[in-house]
């Protein structure tokens, strides 16, 4: 292929002879059980790091494992001309664990079943990761003048803790125009979507312990406190758990509304709530407004329960009051939020109402804001529209990738993002899946996306 024949027909073409290839590259990574959440893994994410500089070093591209003081990061390169631009695509191979009792196959097996490829890491982000490689091999055949990197982490899912150090240590060999980011979800099927921001994160704990052991809730019940129900008290003081609006005072004084443009981007965004229930199988929603749904999960942030340990779990009852329960919760973040200050918020409140409540810090992740103007994000836009033949817009994400903001601080460039997954897709659900409309229409996505900047 020449550059002139970086057609829609000749990038089918190209997708369809390495459909194969595709298929083959994405069952080695989803068969690496890449958990990084799990200590008892991580040789496993080693081995992933390992498989995937091989794929770039029998593809033509050179590569290195550059370390980290945690998981290690890998650098794939393609053409090293100082003259030429250079674009850096960002994934991370790192998957969540996969334990939920629904998966109807075995998750780190990939199963093809017509076009659709299953597994854990499929779309979450191995998937869209190979994509971009498939779509940097096109662009390269047909001869494309650009230096095309790709940096794939392996941490993200637990909030990339030594991404910062790891860019910091390996800067010399990371400068790059621009970074387009693959690791984002569009609206549904058909209708494609770029975040112009992503939510950031806070994580803590609620912990309260009252006594030495279990008792007997006949002998000491009444008067003895009760460390769950009192966390439950607790919960319902900080969160309404029917609206989910926070009443700590001053929780949402950060916020910045969204802007009037981007609200009518969102309305014309193709959303719809139907849709929205259907592809995440969800049963009832807090409200079924559309606008309302969309402020919701893009424009203002949260507070959730993820999990609540103590007291007796078996069949049954038992008529035991428990010693001690913890309660884990995260609160998600919108610009112009930050976490510390969230988390100052939190601690303080507990102490004041109740103070034997000890409050455990967790991690947390900035929420980003992005660029919707300019010529990478025209270039992004063009892709979308050139490959999948419907117009992308700019709406928001919910979700939170902690190594994009880190980027465009360390690294001084500009973060953009061309998502290929589904809500349908399941990220980090049982089932997780990709496909191949995603995969051959994200191949050409990309090559268009690098021809397209080769000329910026
Ligand atoms: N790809 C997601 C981020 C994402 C989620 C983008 C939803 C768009 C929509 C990423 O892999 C992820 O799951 N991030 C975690 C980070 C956390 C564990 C620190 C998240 O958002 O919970
Ligand atoms: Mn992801
Ligand atoms: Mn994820």
């Amino acid at each position: 292929m020449d550059a002139q024949a970086l057609t829609r027909d000749a990038l089918t073409a190209f997708a369809q002879a390495n459909r194969q290839a595709f298929e083959a590259e994405l069952r080695t990574l989803v068969e690496i059980p890449s958990v990084s959440n799990d200590p008892e893994r991580a040789g496993d994410i080693r081995r992933c790091a390992e498989a995937a500089v091989d794929l770039f070093r029998r593809n033509g591209g050179e590569a290195v494992i550059l370390e980290t003081t945690g998981n290690p990061l890998v650098l794939g390169r393609f053409g090293e001309d100082p003259a030429l631009p250079t674009v850096t695509v960002y994934n991370h191979l790192d998957v969540q664990p996969a334990n939920e009792p629904e998966w109807t196959t075995a998750p780190f097996q990939m199963e093809i079943d017509g076009d659709t490829y299953k597994g854990r890491g499929t779309t979450d982000d191995k998937g869209p990761a190979l994509a971009a490689f498939f779509g940097c091999l096109a662009a390269r055949a047909a001869g494309v003048p650009l230096n095309i990197r790709f940096l794939w982490e392996l941490e993200e899912e637990i909030g990339s803790p030594s991404f910062q150090g790891g860019l910091e240590k390996h800067r010399d060999l990371l400068g790059t125009d621009a970074i387009v980011v693959s690791d984002t979800v569009w609206i549904t099927r058909g209708k494609p979507s770029t975040p112009a921001g992503l939510r950031g994160l806070k994580g803590f704990r609620l912990t309260l312990e009252t006594a030495g052991h279990d008792l007997h809730s006949g002998v000491v019940g009444g008067a003895a406190r009760n460390p769950l129900t009192e966390l439950m008290s607790v919960v319902a003081a900080m969160v309404d758990g029917h609206t989910g609006k926070v009443k700590i005072p001053h929780f949402y004084r950060k916020v910045a509304k969204p802007s009037r443009k981007e609200l009518k981007e969102w309305a014309r965004s193709g959303f719809t709530v139907e849709t929205f229930r259907k592809d995440h199988e969800i049963h009832s929603l807090r409200t079924d407004h559309p606008l309302k749904v969309m402020k919701r999960i893009w424009g203002k942030p949260t507070m959730e329960v993820h999990g609540v340990v103590g007291g007796y779990t078996g069949p049954g009852i038992k008529s035991a009051v428990p010693p001690r329960a913890e309660v884990k919760m995260s609160c998600r973040l919108v610009p112009d939020m930050d976490e510390a200050s969230t988390f100052e918020l939190i601690r303080n409140f507990v102490a004041t109402h109740f103070p034997d409540v000890v409050v455990h810090e967790e991690h947390g992740l900035a929420p980003f804001k992005g660029h919707v103007t300019g010529p990478y994000a025209e270039a992004v836009k063009d892709a979308y529209a050139f490959a999948f033949g419907a117009p992308c817009c700019f709406t928001r994400e919910g979700g939170s990738i902690g190594a994009v903001k880190t980027m465009e601080d360390v690294l001084g460039c500009e973060v953009y993002f061309l998502g290929l997954s589904l809500p349908s897709h399941g990220y980090h659900a049982p089932n997780e899946n990709f496909d191949w409309e995603q995969a051959s229409g994200g191949i050409a996505a990309f090559a268009r996306y690098f021809q397209t900047v080769s000329g910026i």
